[in-house]
C-alpha cells in the first residue's frame, strides 16, 4: 500500500488546520502595553505551576509569528486557530484601548492571508485581565460585559478578514478548573462562585455573539471539551456516576447552548441550582442559545468513570461542583505523556452520540483541538522521530471520518498543537507540538508527526 492509500480521506472542503493559544505560546507578557492577566499571577505563584515555568517568554511567538506562518504555510494547512490576548487589547479589562495590541493580530493576520491560511480567532484562551479578576472575575456579571465590549473591539478591527470566531475555549476549565478545583488561574477553591463562573461565562458568550453578529463576521462559535465518560463497570453505582459526569462536563454547556433549557437529569439537579441562584436573569438562556455556525470541540481521552461519593472533603464545594465521580485509570490502553489513555473509538462515539441528542439543533462541527503530549526524543541527527504522536493523530482521524460517515456533520479538524508550548500547570515539561521548541534557542524543528499531517492533507488534494 503507498503511503497515501493509508490517509483516511475527508470530503472536498473539509477544513485541516492547525491551533495554539496566546499565553502558551506569544511570551512578550509585559511588552507593548499588556496589562497582566489571571496567568501570569498565578504562574508567578510560587508552587502553582512545574517547575516554577511561566509564560514570560513562552515560545516568543510574539516576535517571530513570521516564522511560524512559515511553518503553517509549508505545512499546508487552510486554517490556522490562533487566540487573542484580551490584556493586550483590553490591559485593564476596561477602559482605554490598546492600539498596540490590535496591530499585533491585525499583522498575524495580514501574515496568515498572505500565506493562504484561513485565520480562526479564540477570543478567550483563558488569559482574563487580573484587572478584571479582581473586580471579581466570571463569578460577576459585569467580566461578561466586558468581554462583549472587547469582543467588539477586536471584531470591529478584524471581522472583515478573520471569517470564524470562537468565544470561549473550554469553558468548563474556566469555571471548575479556575474556581472550583484550583488547578488553573485564579486558582480558586469555591463552591457557588463556580457555578456562577459557569453561568456567567456563557452569559458573556452570548453578548459575545451578539457583538460578533453585529461586527458582521461570517461564522460564530464555541469551543467546549466534551467528555466521553465511560462507566469503569456495570454496577448501577458505576453508571449512576457517569450521568453525574456526564452533567457536569457536557450537559452543563450543552443543554443551554442548544437547547435553550439547563440540564436536569436523575442524578443531577443542576438546573434547579441554577435557576435557584440570585446572579440567574431572565432572559439569559435565550441569550446563551442564539444559533450558532458552528460548535467546536476539544476531543483527547476517554474518562473512565467510577462512583465515589463524598469524594472532595472541602466542605465548600459540597455544592454541583463537588463531582462524587472518581476517574480510574482505563487498564489495557496506551497512555499517553499526560497519563491520558488513547481511544481513537470514543472519539467516534462521542460526536454520535451527541448528534443523537441534539439531532437537527447541532451545528456544524469543527474539532478546533486533538493531539497528544509524548516523550519526545531528538535523535543525534537533530528530528524527532514522534511515532506515538503519529499513530495518535492517524488513527484519530480516521476515527473522526468514522463518524462524518455515520452522518455527523464534521466541517474541520485542527491539530494540537503547532508548537510545544506552556501546559498550563504543567510547565514545558508537556510537549504537544508537532513542531518541537527549544527553549533555549527558540529553535522549531518540524517532528514527523509534522511531515506526516503536511503528507496527510496534500494526500486529500491528489
Ligand atoms: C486543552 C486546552 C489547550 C491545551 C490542551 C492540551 O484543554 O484548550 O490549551 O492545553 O488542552
Amino acid at each position: 500500500m503507498t503511503e497515501s492509500r493509508a490517509f483516511p480521506r475527508f470530503p472536498a472542503g473539509f477544513v485541516f488546520g492547525a491551533a495554539t493559544a496566546s499565553y502558551q505560546i506569544e511570551g512578550a507578557a509585559r511588552e507593548d502595553g499588556r496589562g497582566p492577566s489571571i496567568w501570569d499571577t498565578y504562574s508567578h505563584t510560587p508552587g502553582l505551576v512545574a517547575n516554577g515555568d511561566t509564560g514570560d517568554i513562552a515560545c516568543d511567538h510574539y516576535h517571530r509569528y513570521p516564522e511560524d506562518v512559515t511553518l503553517l504555510r509549508e505545512l499546508g494547512v487552510d486554517s490556522y486557530r490562533f487566540s487573542i490576548a484580551w490584556p493586550r487589547i483590553v490591559p485593564d479589562g476596561s477602559g482605554p484601548v490598546n492600539p498596540k495590541g490590535l496591530d499585533f493580530y491585525a499583522r498575524l493576520v495580514d501574515e496568515l492571508l498572505a500565506a493562504g491560511i484561513e485565520p480562526a480567532a479564540t477570543l478567550y484562551h483563558w488569559d482574563l485581565p487580573q484587572a478584571l479578576e479582581d473586580r471579581g472575575g466570571w463569578r460577576v456579571r459585569e467580566t461578561a460585559e466586558r468581554f462583549a465590549e472587547y469582543t467588539a473591539v477586536v471584531a470591529g478591527h478584524l471581522a472583515d478578514r478573520v471569517p470564524r470566531w470562537i468565544t470561549l475555549n473550554e469553558p468548563w476549565c474556566s469555571a471548575f478548573l479556575g474556581y472550583s478545583v484550583g488547578r488553573h488561574a485564579p486558582g480558586a477553591r469555591e463552591g457557588r462562585g463556580a457555578l456562577a463562573a459557569a453561568h456567567h461565562l456563557l452569559v458573556g458568550h452570548g453578548r459575545a455573539v451578539e457583538a460578533l453578529r453585529a461586527a458582521g463576521v461570517r461564522e460564530a462559535g464555541i469551543t467546549l471539551n466534551l467528555d466521553r465518560n465511560l462507566p469503569a463497570t456495570g454496577s448501577a453505582a458505576d453508571r449512576a456516576a457517569v450521568v453525574r459526569a456526564d452533567t457536569q462536563h457536557n450537559l452543563v454547556w450543552t443543554e443551554p447552548l442548544l437547547a435553550g433549557r439547563y440540564p436536569h437529569t436523575e442524578e443531577e439537579t443542576w438546573g434547579e441550582l441554577i435557576t435557584g441562584q440570585d446572579f440567574r436573569r431572565d432572559g439569559d438562556l435565550a441569550l446563551i442559545g442564539q444559533p450558532l455556525d458552528f460548535l467546536g470541540i476539544n476531543y483527547y481521552r476517554p474518562i473512565v468513570v467510577a462512583d465515589a461519593p463524598h469524594r472532595e472533603p472541602d466542605p465548600a464545594l459540597r455544592t454541583a461542583t463537588d463531582n462524587r465521580y472518581a476517574e480510574v485509570r482505563l487498564a489495557g490502553a496506551r497512555h499517553t505523556a499526560m497519563d491520558w489513555p488513547v481511544v481513537p473509538d470514543s472519539f467516534t462515539d462521542l460526536l454520535v452520540a451527541l448528534k443523537e441528542r441534539y439531532g437537527d439543533a447541532l451545528p456544524p462541527i469543527h474539532i478546533t483541538e486533538n493531539g497528544s503530549a509524548e516523550h519526545d526524543e531528538v535523535s543525534p541527527d537533530g528530528a524527532v522521530h514522534d511515532r506515538d504522536r503519529v499513530a495518535y493523530l492517524r488513527d484519530h482521524l480516521t476515527a473522526l471520518k468514522a463518524a462524518l460517515d455515520a452522518g455527523v456533520d464534521v466541517r474541520g479538524y485542527y491539530v494540537w498543537s503547532l508548537l510545544d508550548n506552556f501546559e498550563w500547570a504543567f510547565g514545558y515539561g508537556k510537549r504537544f507540538g508537532i513542531v518541537r521548541v527549544d527553549y533555549d534557542t527558540q529553535r522549531r524543528t518540524p517532528k514527523d508527526s509534522y511531515h506526516w499531517y503536511r503528507a496527510m492533507i496534500a494526500a486529500q488534494r491528489d
